[in-house]
C-alpha cells in the first residue's frame, strides 16, 4: 500500500506550486518564483554547447568533487572579491545547485539532536533539511519594517547544543544586506559558542547603492568556521543549471564532501565547464549585471508604491518585500490570491518562511520578485495601478 514517510508527511505543496499553478490560470504576471525570463551571458551558455559538442569527456561523470577547473575558478573568484585565501583542491566542492550545498553542509557538519539557529524569515529548504537530519531549528527573526534582528534575540538564541546558524546576505526574501556591526555581532557570538556558520551568499553579486556584501569568511578568525555557499543560479542568470559550490576550511569541508558524495555524488559535467568560464568573466559584467538590476528594482519600487504600498527598497537580491496593509484587508496568503487572480500580479505570500510563533509579523506582506524583463514589470506596474483605485 502507498505510503508517506513521516519525515515528510507534514510538508504539504510548496507555496509556489500553488502560487505558479493560480499565475497560470489567471494569465497572471508572475512575480512569486525568482526565476528570470531572460536568458545568462550568451558566451558561457555557449560554453556548455561546446561542452556537450566537442567534448566527450564532459558527457561522463566529472569527479564527485567538481572539476579541477571550476573548483581553481571558484577559489580565484573568492581571491579577486574578497581577498579570500581558498584552497582549489580541499577546500571547495562544486553541488547540484545551493540547495544540495546546504544540506551537504547540514549533513556533514551538524548531528541528530544538536541545534541550528535559523534566522527568519529563511529560505524555504532550510528547515525541512534540518528536520531531515533530526536537527532543531532555533529561530531569530528579523523584524519589520527594518529587517533588522534584535542583538538579544540573537544572543539568546546561541545555546550549549548549538552546532551552526545558517546566514542569508544578501537576505532572500528582504533584500537585506547584513552590516558589518550584525556581522560582527554574528561572528563574535559564533566564536564564543563555537559553532559553523554556513553562510549562503547566492545574491553575492545582486548589491544596490551604497550596500556592500560582507562574506562571514572575512572577518576575523572566521574562515576556518564558516562554509561559504554560493552558486551559478543568481549571478549568471541560469537558475535551470543547479550548480552551485561550497567553500571553506579543508577541514570543515571535509563533512560536507563526505554526504555530498552519497547525496548527489557529483553535478553536471558540462554546466561546470561553462561555469568556470563564467566566474572568469571580467569585471565589466558584474557591473553592468548590477546596473540591470538597479534598473529594474526601481522600476519595481516604484510600481508598488505607485499602487499604495510601503516598500523600503532593497539593498540586494532581486526581491522586494511591500506592506499592503493600506490596500487591503486581509492576510499576505488572501492577498498573493487576490493579486493573482484579480489583479493578475502573482506574488508569494512569506508567512510560510517564518515560524508559526513569528508568523504574524509577515502578516501584511508580500513577496515580489524583479527578476523579469523591463515590459513586464512595466506592464505589471499598469496592472498593480489597480490595487489603489
Ligand atoms: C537564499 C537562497 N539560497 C539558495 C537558493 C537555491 O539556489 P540553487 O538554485 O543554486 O539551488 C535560492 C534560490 O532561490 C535562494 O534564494
Amino acid at each position: 500500500m502507498a505510503r508517506i514517510a513521516n519525515r515528510v508527511a507534514g510538508f504539504g505543496t510548496t507555496i509556489f506550486t500553488e502560487i505558479n499553478e493560480l499565475a497560470l490560470q489567471h494569465k497572471a504576471i508572475n512575480l512569486g518564483q525568482g526565476r528570470p525570463d531572460f536568458d545568462g551571458p550568451a558566451e558561457v551558455i555557449q560554453a556548455a554547447v561546446d561542452a556537450l559538442l566537442h567534448n566527450a569527456n564532459a558527457n561522463q561523470y566529472p569527479p564527485g568533487a567538481g572539476t579541477s577547473t571550476l573548483r581553481k575558478a571558484i577559489a580565484d573568484h573568492a581571491s579577486r572579491f574578497y581577498n579570500l585565501e581558498i584552497d582549489p583542491v580541499k577546500g571547495a566542492l562544486v553541488t547540484a545547485g545551493a540547495t544540495e550545498a546546504i544540506f551537504s553542509c547540514i549533513l556533514g557538519t551538524v548531528d541528530r539532536g544538536d541545534e541550528v539557529i535559523l534566522i527568519e524569515p529563511y529560505f524555504d529548504s532550510y528547515l525541512p533539511n534540518l528536520i531531515f537530519a533530526g536537527i532543531t531549528p532555533v529561530y531569530v527573526p528579523l523584524h519589520p519594517p527594518t529587517w533588522t534582528f534584535d542583538p538579544d534575540e540573537l544572543r539568546a538564541a546561541f545555546t550549549s547544543k548549538t552546532r551552526a546558524i545558517i546566514l542569508n546576505t544578501p537576505q532572500n526574501p528582504t533584500g537585506r544586506v547584513f552590516t558589518m556591526e550584525e556581522m560582527t555581532l554574528i561572528a563574535d557570538l559564533c566564536k564564543e559558542h563555537d559553532v559553523t556558520v554556513i553562510s549562503d551568499e547566492v545574491y553575492e553579486h545582486l548589491i544596490f547603492d551604497d550596500a556592500r556584501h560582507i562574506p562571514m569568511a572575512t572577518l576575523p578568525g572566521m574562515l576556518e568556521r564558516t562554509l561559504t555557499v554560493s552558486s551559478m543560479g543568481k549571478s549568471f542568470s541560469v537558475t535551470g543549471w543547479k550548480i552551485g559550490w561550497v567553500y571553506g576550511a579543508p577541514e570543515l569541508l571535509e563533512g560536507v564532501s563526505r554526504a555530498h558524495q552519497f547525496v548527489t555524488f557529483s553535478a553536471n559535467h558540462p554546466a561546470q565547464i561553462a561555469a568556470a568560464h563564467a566566474l572568469s568573466l571580467p569585471g565589466t559584467y558584474f557591473e553592468e549585471f548590477q546596473a540591470m538590476y538597479t534598473a529594474k528594482r526601481d522600476l519595481l519600487t516604484s510600481a508598488l508604491k505607485n499602487a499604495g504600498m510601503k516598500v523600503n527598497a532593497p539593498e540586494g537580491t532581486y526581491f522586494i518585500m511591500a506592506d499592503f496593509s493600506d490596500v487591503f484587508d486581509g492576510d499576505d496568503l488572501e492577498f498573493a490570491r487576490y493579486l493573482t487572480s484579480e489583479i493578475g500580479v502573482a506574488c508569494i505570500p512569506p508567512t510560510g518562511f517564518f515560524s508559526t510563533e513569528h508568523a504574524h509579523m509577515a502578516a501584511t506582506q508580500a513577496r515580489f520578485a524583479f527578476c523579469k524583463s523591463d515590459s513586464l514589470l512595466q506592464e505589471a506596474g499598469n496592472r498593480l495601478a489597480r490595487l489603489s483605485r
